[in-house]
């Protein structure tokens, strides 16, 4: 019963978001020295996997330090011309891997991995999440975020060979919409 719940719950979901992967996640590099109070602050959806066309404009998440290891997630969206939120928390799980972030929208909900794999913290960084589901497949989630609505080409380009290096397709990223959002709604 607990593993029907939670097929349908967690993995339908995840399922539907996107054709899973054979095989379990990969493993990539994470942003050597990850300094987790540089990259609190403002950061903008520039690009994600899955493709997710219907969804709102202007995705920005707001992130704050509330302990040594823990910070407050807070996003936001504009969908159908309204402004919507969302509030999480996030964690260090392990302070020998400080870039490997776990993140809850929810307290039903477990910690995905928000893994930092690159960021120079003033401009882009790149975040991978990935799960495992029974060994056999994986789905995943990459975003490229930036600290202004939009990044150069070449940083966006130079972002997606470093995600391909590490066995990440993102053939199917699509740039977020970012235009229109300063005017008040
Ligand atoms: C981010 O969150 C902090 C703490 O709640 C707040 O002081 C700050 O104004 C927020 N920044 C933005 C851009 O929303």
């Amino acid at each position: 019963m607990k593993l029907f719940f939670a097929v349908v719950v967690f993995i339908f979901p995840l399922i539907r978001a996107q054709v899973p992967h054979w095989g379990p996640c990969p493993e990539p590099a994470v942003q050597p020295a990850f300094n987790l109070r540089q990259f609190m602050g403002r950061w903008f959806e520039i690009e994600k996997l899955p493709a997710q066309f219907e969804k709102g404009s202007c995705i920005e998440t707001n992130f704050t330090l509330t302990t040594d290891n823990s910070i407050r997630v807070a996003s936001s969206e504009i969908l159908n011309g309204e402004l919507r939120k969302i509030e999480g928390i996030g964690v260090i799980e392990d302070m020998r891997n400080p870039a490997k972030l776990g993140i809850s929208y929810s307290y039903v909900l477990p910690y995905s991995p928000y893994w930092i794999l690159s960021t120079d913290y003033v401009s882009f960084a790149l975040v991978y999440s990935c799960t495992d589901i029974l060994r056999l497949f994986h789905v995943d989630f990459a975003w490229i975020l930036g600290r202004k609505r939009t990044l150069p080409d070449s940083t966006i380009q130079k972002a997606k060979e470093l995600f391909t290096n590490n066995n990440i397709d993102v053939i199917r990223m699509i740039p977020s919409k970012q235009q229109g959002c300063d005017k008040a709604l």
